[in-house]
């Protein structure tokens, strides 16, 4: 069995000939003994050296010759799987490595607490600057174990679904990694959303239990996190159980709900045997924004989500063993789940836990992290460093930064200021900047250069190149598939790959309709790309009414329902504009009744809040725009696309509006938009 591994061992770092992992491939251990040997070598002989362009051909003309090579020499498989995928997109089908049974959980902590269990695989870096809390590999296994083991006794098993609400954390972590272990379906809940968003994905997700913490610290601030976990569970009949770890110190008010998790822990057995799960069994669920109706829950399952994740923190950011890795994602976020935990841990790195801001307590606080745990890969979002950029280089130059081999971007477009800037400011000049294109639909990075591969000098401020595997397609208006350079079109992927979701909770129509009905037998993106003249990708943002506000995605549509919900407003229209440190904010139009008791700076106020409890407060407009009435077409639909030239001052262009029911209405808009400047400016 040893030597059957080892050769597949080989066999893939042959095949991409560049960095490995540098981890034995024998398999010592419990769980590990248990263990099956990668499949017959019909997966993983025959092909030899092959140069990385080579490579990716064979990925997209042979994915199941690359993806089963790749799956049977990289996840330890308690059975094998017998059939590397059986997808259909036109129906939305996807499926990956079929009949094969493993444990994530086992993958991220078992494999690797075998070989060094000493070794230090969390760095936590809190609010205040206080040392880094270090968990060793066996201390994070046992701490799964343990917190496994309590959901077991409270009667959570396979399948049941969970919610996470915590910011990042070892605990936080470990609560992932529990549910994965026992088969439960983890949800996790980005810990600045409002009680009502909390409860709104509970429900959608008929969790059986909360864990949460007390409070939260960020910034220097207390977030009352279990104050707002009280709230959203009133609503909530699904919950029986609501965990709470003791972040501070503060006294906690106990429900009749509530267990303090740390207590029940610690009663419990540090050993708790991984469950032998299927390829396909729900891994996660993990809720985002689309341009109609509530968030979606999107569902990503076991192997090919831990493969694809695995894979791309490999390549895409050049991590060799022994890396510490910087993701400043929050695990609330795909980012936080597929770079912060999945990806580095599957990989053996050493991956760092960001609690606070980057400018908490003062600018330098990224790359004082930097010099102090030495970390090699920094990867982060364009609204930070946009931030950054405006203080003293010196916050940043007086920190050694060294250690650091490559750097990365995602979440949203990254200007060339903001690239040029990380790159030979932060970086030196000397790092690979990769700008990674990605969603939380697709489960890893699709669209980034790879830097040990590329031969090719980095384009600033593109996505660049396909990941093993995916194969990009740019379509124009009519649908037809757009192959000349420098005409942008929808982005969209032609064949399946392991990390995509499978389907959107309890909604598997909606999937279908959402990615896969636009363009039939692809998957549409919901952006927009540009081909260069070289054959390289380059993101030009979203094409559909969602925006994205410092990274973080927002249908307009969400933010219009909250402020539908005021009985004075008849009738709202949300558009994004651009942001210089956002990226984007909402502009919101809003039609009052006509009823003289309306008085709208207390309407106004009112939306705020109403946007602030109803979704979060990152998403409450920074700008509000009384109107009389909004531009409809003759069918009643708003014009959103006239109203964002409005609130962009750009009505010099404002394209076709033949369809408009009544054109008079821009010139009115335009007036009171002009109003509106002036007070703001006399303020
Ligand atoms: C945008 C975040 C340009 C894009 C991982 C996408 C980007 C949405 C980039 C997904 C990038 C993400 N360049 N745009 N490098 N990365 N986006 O689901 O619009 O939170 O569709 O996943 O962010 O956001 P999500």
């Amino acid at each position: 069995m040893a030597s059957q591994s080892y050769r597949a061992g080989l066999f893939w770092s042959q095949l991409v000939r560049c960095t490995t992992l540098g981890q034995t491939r024998t398999h010592p251990g419990r769980y590990l003994s248990s263990l099956h040997p990668p499949p017959p070598d019909s997966w993983t002989s025959q092909l030899s050296l092959l140069p990385h362009q080579d490579l990716y051909r064979l990925s997209v003309t042979d994915p199941d010759r690359f993806w089963g090579s790749a799956a049977a020499d990289r996840l330890h498989w308690v059975e094998p799987f017998q059939q590397v995928q059986d997808c259909d997109l036109s129906r939305g089908r996807i499926n990956w490595f079929l009949g094969g049974k493993l444990n994530v959980s086992g993958e991220c902590l078992d494999r690797h607490a075998k070989t060094e269990p000493s070794r230090t695989r969390l760095i936590l870096v809190r609010d205040l600057c206080s040392s880094p809390v270090c968990p060793s590999i066996r201390e994070l296994l046992e701490t799964t174990c343990r917190l496994a083991n309590t959901l077991k006794s409270h009667g959570i098993h396979k399948g049941d679904r969970l919610a996470i609400y915590m910011p990042v954390s070892p605990l936080a972590v470990a609560a992932m990694l529990a549910c994965a272990r026992i088969g439960a379906v983890h949800t996790v809940v980005f810990a600045g959303f409002s009680s009502d968003a909390l409860a709104g994905r509970i429900q959608d997700a008929q969790c059986k239990a909360v864990i949460t913490c007390n409070q939260g610290v960020r910034g220097g601030r207390l977030i009352e996190l279990k104050a707002t976990v009280d709230a959203a569970v009133k609503n909530c009949p699904s919950v029986q159980h609501v965990f709470v770890s003791q972040r501070t110190e503060n006294p906690t008010m106990m429900g009749k709900l509530d267990i303090p998790l740390e207590e029940v822990m610690s009663s419990e057995s540090a050993v708790c045997p991984p469950e032998s799960l299927d390829s396909e069994d729900l891994l996660f669920l993990l809720y985002t924004s689309g341009s109609t109706g509530k968030p979606k829950g999107l569902v990503h399952t076991q192997a090919g989500y831990l493969l694809y994740s695995s894979m791309t923190h490999q390549y895409v950011f050049d991590y060799r063993d022994g890396d510490v890795f910087g993701c400043v994602a929050d695990i609330g976020w795909i980012t936080g789940h597929s770079y912060v935990v999945y990806g580095p841990l599957c990989n053996g790195a050493t991956t760092v836990l960001f609690e606070s801001t980057p400018v908490y307590p003062n600018p330098g606080r990224y790359w004082e992290m930097v010099e102090r745990l030495r970390i090699n890969q920094f990867y982060g979002a364009p609204t930070a460093l946009r931030l950054l950029l405006k203080y003293d280089e010196s916050w940043v130059k007086k920190y050694d930064r060294s250690s650091l081999r490559t750097l990365g971007s995602v979440g949203e477009p990254i200007n060339h200021e903001a690239w040029h800037w990380f790159h030979s400011v932060v970086g030196e000049g000397r790092c690979p900047l990769v700008d990674t294109w990605w969603q939380t639909e697709t489960g890893g990075i699709c669209i980034a250069p790879r830097p040990a591969e590329d031969e090719a000098p980095i384009v600033p401020s593109m996505a660049m190149r396909p990941f093993y595997g995916i194969q990009p397609i740019i379509i124009g208006d009519q649908g037809e598939v757009l192959s000349r350079p420098s005409v942008s079109g929808a982005l969209c992927i032609s064949q399946p790959w392991p990390g995509m979701a499978r389907s959107i909770n309890g909604n598997h129509q909606r999937f279908i309709d959402t990615y896969f009905t636009p363009y039939p037998g692809y998957y549409f993106t919901g952006d927009g790309a540009v081909l260069s003249e070289d054959g390289f990708y380059q993101i030009t943002g979203r094409i559909d009414d969602v925006i994205n506000i410092s990274g973080h995605r927002l249908g307009t549509a969400e933010i219009e329902d909250a402020l539908d919900e005021h009985p004075a407003v008849p009738e709202t229209a949300v558009v994004g504009i651009p942001h210089e440190i956002k990226g984007e904010v909402p502009f919101a139009f809003v039609v009052l009744k006509d009823d003289v008791s309306v008085n709208p700076t207390t309407v106004l106020q009112q939306l705020r809040e109403l946007v602030s409890t109803k979704i979060a407060k990152y998403a409450v407009p920074e700008h509000f725009l009384v109107v009389k009435r909004l531009p409809k077409t003759r069918s009643g639909k708003i014009m959103r696309r006239i109203l964002r030239k409005v609130a962009m001052e750009t009505t010099c262009d404002l394209g076709d509006v033949s369809t408009l029911d009544d054109p008079s209405v821009i010139a009115e808009i335009v007036e009171s938009l002009e109003q509106y400047r002036k007070q703001r400016e006399t303020k």
